[in-house]
């Protein structure tokens, strides 16, 4: 936890502009969203939250209302620490911050797309703050010249935070894995096989590489076959009614791996975007 950090709701037009800038330091991008757009989503329903070192911007996280199928929910579109500033656990407090001020005004859902190969992410989101997911997006913004997408279809999660309920526990029961690897004469893991039927179990385990933006530097066929399996793995699982619900962290491993169960155990409402599917 970082005692010198103080998170703030922003609401002015400086602020904006360190917003801005924070953007252009995570993901290295030409154009970040205009000022226009930022405080008018600030002034209408919009959770915009800074992480501050003294008057320095380090964290930013930027969410909307959105509006499906007859429910509000907040669309939280970014959130980006500077890279000295990550793994501290401002993430997560901007997370858990931007949870309380929905309850306040009145959302009980936030939903997010994120690469569901970026670790961090995923074990922030999935392993910390709880949330499921059971929608695969397939190069969901088409491509993306910034640092951290360029070279691979922009695939993603949508996942679903209902932040009024815990996300109730695994069940217990033997569990079985969906994608064999191996290590590579380099020391990367590489994915052998997706296994063809899913198979009988409580449990289903799906494994990710650990640090996919170092075989994205050093083999990008590599992390093209990463994104192949992983795509093969998550929509037919997900069309088959399972959700991920756990993300089991192996510190100092080559992969950690996603936890995924029949979504109605979970006895979760579903999401807008899924009714009518
Ligand atoms: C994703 C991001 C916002 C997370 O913020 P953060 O402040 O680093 O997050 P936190 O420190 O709260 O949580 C990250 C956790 O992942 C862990 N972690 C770090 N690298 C990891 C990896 N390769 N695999 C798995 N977990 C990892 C951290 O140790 C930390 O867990 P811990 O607190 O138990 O140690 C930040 O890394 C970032 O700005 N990334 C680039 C932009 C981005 O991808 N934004 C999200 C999509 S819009």
């Amino acid at each position: 936890m970082q005692e010198d950090i103080v998170l703030r709701h922003l609401k002015t037009i400086p602020e904006m502009r360190s917003m801005q800038e924070v953007e252009q330091s995570v993901w290295k991008m030409e154009s970040p969203v205009p000022i226009h757009q930022t405080l008018t989503v600030a002034k209408n329903g919009g959770i915009l939250i800074g992480a501050f070192h003294g008057e320095e911007m380090v964290g930013m996280l930027y969410s909307f209302p959105g509006f499906l199928n007859g429910q509000v929910y907040l669309c939280s579109h970014m959130m980006g620490i500077k890279s000295g500033w990550r793994h501290r656990g401002i993430g997560e407090r901007l997370k858990r911050a931007q949870a309380e001020a929905a309850l306040a005004h009145g959302y009980r859902l936030i939903t997010w797309t994120y690469d569901p190969l970026e670790t961090a992410n995923g074990y922030l989101n999935v392993g910390k703050l709880g949330v499921v997911c059971s929608t695969y997006i397939e190069d969901c913004y088409g491509d993306m010249p910034d640092q951290l997408n360029q070279g691979l279809p922009s695939d993603r999660f949508q996942v679903e935070w209902w932040i009024d309920q815990d996300r109730p526990p695994l069940p217990q029961g033997d569990e079985q894995d969906l994608l064999r690897w191996q290590l590579t004469a380099g020391g990367l893991p590489q994915p052998v096989q997706v296994v063809d039927n899913i198979p009988d179990a409580q449990i289903l385990s799906v494994a990710v590489p650990a640090y996919f933006q170092d075989i994205k530097q050093k083999d990008m066929e590599l992390a093209k076959a990463w994104r192949q399996a992983t795509r093969q793995v998550f929509t037919r699982s997900f069309a088959a009614g399972w959700a991920v619900a756990g993300f089991r962290c192996h510190r100092g491993e080559p992969v950690h791996e996603y936890l995924l169960v029949q979504r109605r155990l979970l006895s979760l409402p579903q999401a807008p975007w899924q009714k009518g599917e």
